[in-house]
């Protein structure tokens, strides 16, 4: 049990950048919380301690705005971040080192006693809002977009988003495997910079258009003529003069 608390410390150290000592993570982390009280309340659903588990997911609820069904399967190192919004319920299967943001359901849709929740495998990251409904797996190392509504399977190693949601990212671009903070891609561009490029290229192209206009080539501009004047197409008034030079 403490082996396994140590780790669900350690992962949340290494998934959110904002976590700067283990024990903020133990006085400040709702995901932690819950995980906590998830155990306890998983260990008493058991042994057939049905109502002391139900009154301990309770209480982790109340606390932390995280809802964890006594009954669900939890893997190791399972962080939610932020927590609220939370729900995850009694036949959904996670696996090792999943990872959700606030508002994120592991959902049923229908009333049959069965298995009706989702099963995420190992590695999954799961963005803020996205809903994952139904008895569907999200497979190994996927990625599930902000706000996505996931209704059928997801293929291991893809990025799904929007509703319905669809590949967005598949599996042979998608080669990042370690974890990646948000669910992005770490050689994701500076937003920023990916702005300046493009303004960049806009005034290129703009002062070669006004240059074009004037009849006078623009600085930086590629040249027409070997001396980076544009050739004159107008005939050479000196008499006997030609254009070619003879
Ligand atoms: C889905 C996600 C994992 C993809 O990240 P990425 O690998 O960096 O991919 P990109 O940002 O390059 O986006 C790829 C495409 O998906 C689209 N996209 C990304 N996220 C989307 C989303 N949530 N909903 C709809 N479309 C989305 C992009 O517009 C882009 O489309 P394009 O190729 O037509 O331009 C990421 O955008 C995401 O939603 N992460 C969850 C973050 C989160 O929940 N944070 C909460 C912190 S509190």
């Amino acid at each position: 049990m403490f082996k396994k608390l140590g780790e669900d410390i350690a992962a949340i150290m290494a998934r959110d950048p904002a976590a700067k000592s283990r024990l903020e993570v133990v006085l400040c982390y709702p995901g932690f919380h819950a995980l906590l009280l998830y155990r306890l309340a998983n260990a008493a659903w058991r042994r057939g301690w049905f109502l002391l588990g139900r009154f301990l997911s309770h209480v982790g609820r109340v606390l932390t705005g995280i809802e964890i069904h006594p009954g669900a399967t939890i893997g190791r190192r399972f962080f939610v971040d932020h927590g609220m919004g939370v729900v995850i319920g009694e036949t959904a299967q996670v696996g090792d080192d999943v990872t959700l943001y606030q508002g994120v359901t592991l959902g049923g849709t229908s009333l049959h006693q069965g298995k009706r929740h989702p099963t995420l495998e190992d590695g999954v990251i799961v963005g803020s809002g996205a809903q994952v409904l139904g008895p569907l797996t999200v497979g190994k190392g996927a990625r599930v977009g902000a706000n996505a509504v996931v209704l059928k399977d997801v293929a291991a190693g893809v990025t799904v988003v929007g509703i319905p949601a669809q590949v967005a990212i598949s599996r042979a671009k998608q080669q990042d495997t370690d974890f990646c903070a948000y669910g992005t891609s770490i050689d994701m561009p500076d937003p920023v910079a990916r702005a300046l490029d493009g303004l960049l290229g806009e005034v290129t192209a703009l002062k070669a258009r006004v240059a074009e206009l004037e009849g006078a080539p623009a600085a930086g501009a590629p040249a027409n003529g070997s001396n980076g004047h544009r050739p004159d197409p107008r005939p050479d008034p000196r008499p006997g003069a030609s254009r070619d030079g003879n």
